[in-house]
């Protein structure tokens, strides 16, 4: 059970179908990447309820109304490299414009400590709502230390999303970062000894990129 305020877990039944199809060995890459980023649309709809919206005119064949439209260069995606890439179309199938911004971090195979190793980001993003994204939360070392870099560089308006979260990343990032919204599609049982959510879908980079 999640009992953190700044957490939302998912449980759509659509998205259950869909996290089952990417759990599975079986399941390629192609289909994987297309699911990945599927599920990251859903979640970014759910996610961005309360985006900025501005008042447009629009004239109808019938009248002149006013309308809603969200400011898109209002938001910032930024996935923590390397799986977190495979987010990015979905949050660009509803913001096309936004810009990208990168975070690279690995985990330390022998610490399970991340490392970061790369940041670039988008000039004014101290300034948007930001969308990081990682398909996985396990010990939540990557996304806390991902976030400290966010705001170590002035952003304020911070959203994670993860598709997969163990209890464990939860507590860590909601407790590291109250202050962040976490979204994440479904929470799973815990990790393994060598800190994989289970039951998981393995290794997501890999998965989505084909290496091994
Ligand atoms: C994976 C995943 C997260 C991190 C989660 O990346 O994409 O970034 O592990 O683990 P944590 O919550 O324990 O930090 P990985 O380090 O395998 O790198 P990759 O994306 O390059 O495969
Ligand atoms: N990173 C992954 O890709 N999978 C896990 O289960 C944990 C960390």
């Amino acid at each position: 059970m999640n009992k953190y305020k700044n957490v939302f877990v998912f449980d759509h039944p659509l998205i259950k179908h869909k996290i089952a199809i990417l759990r599975d060995k079986n399941t390629g890459m192609k289909e994987f990447r297309e699911l990945v980023e599927e599920i990251t649309t859903v979640m970014t709809y759910e996610s961005m309820r309360d985006v900025e919206l501005v008042p447009v005119r629009v004239e109808t064949p019938l009248e002149v109304t006013t309308q809603y439209k969200v400011r898109e260069e209002s938001v910032a995606i930024v996935p923590i490299l390397r799986a977190g890439l495979g987010m990015v179309n979905g949050v660009h199938k509803v913001f096309p414009t936004a810009r990208v911004g990168h975070i690279g971090m690995y985990r330390d195979e022998q610490t399970f400590e991340p490392k970061e190793y790369y940041c670039k980001l988008p000039d004014g993003i101290e300034n948007k709502t930001v969308i990081l994204v990682d398909p996985m939360l396990a010990t939540g070392g990557s996304a806390v230390d991902a976030l400290d870099a966010l705001k170590k560089r002035g952003c304020k308006n911070i959203k994670f999303m993860a598709i997969i979260g163990a209890p464990e990343g939860i507590k860590k990032v909601a407790e590291a970062h109250p202050d962040v919204t976490v979204y994440v599609s479904t929470l799973d049982r815990c990790l393994n000894e060598n800190k994989y959510i289970l039951p998981g879908l393995g290794d997501a980079g890999d998965r989505l990129f084909g290496t091994k």
